[in-house]
């Protein structure tokens, strides 16, 4: 068999997603492994290994041991780029198993080239034991320190790598209907937050940290200053301005740039380029749309001033890569709700019992993966459940290294009385369906009904549901037959639907 001709034939099968790939590709190796080992083993580089590598790590998807066979190759592998091939295979095995291989390694690898490789794999895999020499790495304005911060950014261990800020006044930017929230969570000693427009607040502060604490629900914009009127007195001084006044920040950060709507696109597009010039020139920052750590946005204001918005993903600790669904809530949204709960909870509580928390419609799980970000109870068990077992995958995935352990299970809304005990839980929080229900033609009349009378069985006397719908209407229906109280508190604007945030208690 002229093995090249088959890989060939096999990697066009994969380009096409043909449905026969995944048996025609395990039983080609298996067949051929001797072969294929044997020219991967030997001592001479040909092109082929590279490609053979790629083989071996796809079918590591279905069976480890291809995996690990190429980890042992990885150990006697004297080409760099067959070496690269097979730290980006494991990368994107996502697979914790390989933390050790590769962290052990890392520091013995000779080439930056695959050292790279094998960072960005850790990173993918969600590595999060960095050690100090790591991170202090990170900070060097080469391939490798960018590899590391941005690993080490996706796993959350940005506070080591803090940036400083600048003490003066800022403009939060929220989602419209967001701003009590904002206001709320602010720690005591900041107490002349002001709603200014809708979405934004101004806050006179004298310390910093409030910002990381506000982390998710300011969607970490802030402004600071309104600046001239003028765009192009913008582009000589405005923006110089501010810059200087900004964190100190690393050369070579990737930004992003966009400006008030311009009388054409071929102007938007020439202020735009011009400004990011500057920016690039002045600050040796670099231009990069679609993969960014610092976001700028000027905004026109209210008052008819520009703002100056700035949004700095490297602050914030939640990841954003969440893999959503059609129906999936903003963070921001999820973030402001889970602190209502923990608020809730901590005013409610009495005790150390168990606490039990449920989202019956969890789709991927944005409220979910929000919910183990905050401060709850050690004792917090957390449940989520979904009809839909496509919108379960997708959850599963993003509450994989989540702590507490979220528990999730494929369950109608309107059976929870069949799936849970009577009165077990003690919150229920849901982003309810908004339109007709899945599967069925039932309308959210019935199906809100149904989900009113089952919420009556399984929460607690005690317990509360926050409730987030843009039906409002039918929401309020369903609760009228039951004793509890159901509250609305605000109305979101998160996208362009009003959504209605309700509290039943
Ligand atoms: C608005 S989405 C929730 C989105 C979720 N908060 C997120 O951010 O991904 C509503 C979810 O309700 C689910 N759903 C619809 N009818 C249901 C039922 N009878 N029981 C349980 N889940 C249901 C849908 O599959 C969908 O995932």
């Amino acid at each position: 068999m002229n093995l090249i001709k088959e890989v060939n034939r096999l990697k066009e099968a994969k380009a096409i997603k043909d449905k026969s790939y995944k048996s025609n590709l395990l039983a080609f190796i298996q067949e051929q492994e001797e072969d294929l080992l044997s020219i991967l083993q030997d001592k001479e580089y040909k092109e082929d290994k590279r490609s053979f590598a790629e083989l071996f790590l796809d079918a590591a998807k279905y069976d480890a041991k291809y995996a690990d066979m190429m980890l042992e190759l990885y150990l006697t592998e004297e080409n760099e780029k067959v070496r690269k091939k097979i730290m980006v295979g494991i990368g994107k095995l996502k697979d914790a198993k390989y933390n050790d291989f590769l962290s052990k390694h890392l520091p013995h690898e000779d080439s930056p080239y695959v050292k790279i490789a094998i960072i960005d794999a850790l990173g993918k895999i969600g590595f999060t034991k960095w050690t100090d020499s790591d991170i202090a790495q990170s900070k060097e304005e080469n391939g490798i320190g960018r590899a590391l911060q941005k690993a080490i950014r996706r796993t959350h261990q940005l506070e080591d790598i803090r940036l400083e800020r600048p003490l003066g006044k800022y403009y939060l930017y929220a989602y419209p209907g967001l701003e009590n929230f904002v206001i709320e969570e602010l720690p005591n000693s900041i107490t002349n937050a002001k709603k200014v427009a809708p979405g934004c607040i101004s806050i006179d502060a004298n310390q910093t940290d409030f910002i990381e604490k506000l982390r998710t629900i300011t969607s970490d914009f802030y402004c600071h200053d309104a600046i001239e009127q003028d765009i192009d007195e913008l582009i000589e001084k405005g923006i110089v301005h501010i810059m200087q006044m900004k964190p100190t920040v690393y050369k070579n950060t990737l930004f992003r740039l966009s400006i008030p709507k311009q009388s054409t696109q071929k102007e938007y597009v020439s202020k735009t380029t011009q400004l990011s010039k500057l920016i690039e020139q002045k600050f040796s920052w670099k231009n990069s749309p679609s993969n960014y750590d610092v976001e700028i946005q000027i905004k026109k204001h209210t008052k008819g001033q520009y703002v100056f918005l700035w949004r700095d993903r490297r602050w914030s600790k939640v990841k954003r890569n969440l893999n959503p669904i059609p129906a999936s809530m903003n963070p921001s949204v999820a973030a402001a709700l889970s602190l209502l709960v923990q608020r809730k909870i901590n005013e409610n509580r009495q005790g150390e019992d168990q606490i039990n928390i449920l989202d019956p419609c969890c789709g991927a799980g944005t409220l979910l993966y929000e919910l183990s970000h905050i401060d709850l109870p050690e004792n917090t068990n957390i449940f989520g459940q979904d009809i839909s077992k496509k919108h379960l995958k997708a959850c599963k995935k993003n509450i994989k290294n989540t702590t507490p352990t979220i528990q999730v299970q494929t369950g109608d809304m309107e059976q929870l009385h069949q799936s849970f005990s009577k009165h077990y839980f003690d919150v229920i929080i849901t982003n309810l369906p908004f339109g007709i229900r899945l599967k069925s033609q039932q309308s959210n009349n019935q199906l809100y009904a149904k989900f009113a009378k089952n919420i009556d069985q399984v929460l607690k006397p005690s317990g509360f549901a926050v409730l987030y719908t843009a039906d409002y209407k039918a929401l309020e229906l369903a609760f009228k037959p039951y004793d509890g109280n159901l509250t609305k508190i605000n109305t979101i604007f998160a996208g362009s639907l009003p959504v209605s945030l309700f509290v039943y208690e």
